[in-house]
């Protein structure tokens, strides 16, 4: 019997599309991210970009990032990383309106640019801005030797290995994980963290690839849930926190290969805006993990239902009062709440690439867009 594959299904590694090898990959992808970085035995961070710039990082008066796209929703993520943790304050700026409006910047700044790809045009300028005006620039990028990477003066790689779909998923978790490794460095280096503290945080993030593992098993139940709204023409996503920027990422995903209309929101925003939307039309996934002011997002959850809103509810193991109210429940396993965001989109992941698939649409490349962006 001859066997014919060509180059792209070889690519592919028996998945039916990239995304969906790129979805699976992120276990194994967030560990190759924190290889031989994070040292939980030892109790040790160790990162030559940052190790090597301590000081800049810990006297910086502010972090400002720039990013666009999946890679600025990573950074929303940050911000809530390194002001939670590390208690260091961050300003989050889309790099196309950060290059454009004049910013303050000053040498006690430092900037964190965001980019998978490392070529894309508007961080690329936002990079040469601060450069400038003297702040220090560290690079977060995927592809190796990339513009980006070349530009900044220090930075870590992501490690996460090409990502061909168009849709980013593996660049998104492992920019987060990069990111949480920077942020405990900091916080033990300013004292903000004990001994202890840093140790436990270390060893919860070495266990988030099983729960990443664990999360993708969800993956028939969310086929299932994916055939019932696949023509929805509306979906809103909602999530506090440290998964407000979850909430945006899975909206993005959904729009990007779905061409469903979907915004994020912070879960009480919906309240000012929103909820007049709301009808039996509406699907809402709402991420209601148990800390991250889970009864207030209960309480959004009863507004949605009493409003005849299907609701999509991704929780930690265990939950009980979501339970009741949802619609449909994807439980996925507790993490404490700043490595939430690497766990809870999974879900969200999975069920954009289910409607889409479902819809007809072309899931790699996706109509319009680019996978990496290197005009205005
Ligand atoms: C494009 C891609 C997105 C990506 C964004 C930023 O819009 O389609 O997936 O998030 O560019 O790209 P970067 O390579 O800078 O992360």
């Amino acid at each position: 019997m001859e066997l014919q594959m060509s180059l792209e299904e070889i690519e592919k590694g028996g998945y039916d599309h990239f995304m969906l090898k790129e979805i699976y990959e992120q276990p194994r992808a967030i560990q190759d991210t924190y290889r031989g970085r994070l040292l939980a035995d030892q109790g040790l961070v160790r990162m030559a970009g940052i190790d090597n710039h301590l000081e800049k990082f810990t006297n910086a008066d502010r972090i400002i990032i720039v990013a666009c796209g999946t890679s600025w929703h990573a950074g929303l993520v940050a911000e809530y990383i390194f002001e939670d943790l590390a208690r260091i304050p961050v300003e989050v700026e889309y790099a196309s309106e950060f290059r454009y409006r004049n910013p303050v910047i000053t040498p006690n700044d430092v900037v964190i640019a965001i980019s998978q790809s490392g070529e894309t045009a508007d961080t690329l300028a936002a990079i040469k801005l601060a450069k400038e005006k003297g702040a220090f620039v560290f690079g977060v990028c995927n592809v190796v030797g990339s513009s980006i990477a070349r530009e900044t003066h220090a930075g870590a790689y992501t490690h996460a290995g090409p990502e061909i779909g168009v849709a980013s998923t593996k660049a998104f978790t492992t920019q987060i994980t990069v990111l949480t490794l920077i942020a405990l460095k900091l916080a033990k280096e300013k004292g903000v963290f004990s001994e202890s503290e840093f140790h436990e945080m270390l060893t919860q993030l070495e266990g988030v690839p099983a729960k990443v593992e664990r999360a993708l098993q969800s993956n028939d139940l969310i086929e299932a849930i994916a055939e019932v709204y696949k023509d929805s023409t509306n979906c809103l996503y909602l999530g506090r926190g440290y998964n407000f920027p979850v909430a945006l990422e899975g909206a993005l995903k959904l729009k990007e290969i779905s061409y469903i209309h979907a915004e994020g929101y912070p879960a009480a925003e919906m309240k000012h805006g929103p909820i007049a939307l709301i009808d039996e039309m509406m699907p809402v996934v709402v991420i209601a993990t148990r800390k991250g002011h889970y009864e207030k997002v209960v309480s959004n959850i009863q507004e949605i239902k009493s409003r005849q809103g299907k609701i999509i509810a991704v929780v930690f193991e265990g939950d009980e009062s979501v339970k009741e109210l949802a619609d449909h429940v994807v439980e996925v396993p507790a993490t404490s709440e700043p490595l939430s965001p690497l766990v809870t989109t999974i879900p969200l992941q999975l069920l954009s690439y289910h409607i889409a698939l479902m819809r007809g649409c072309n899931v790699d490349q996706p109509r319009n867009l680019a996978k990496s962006v290197t005009v205005e």
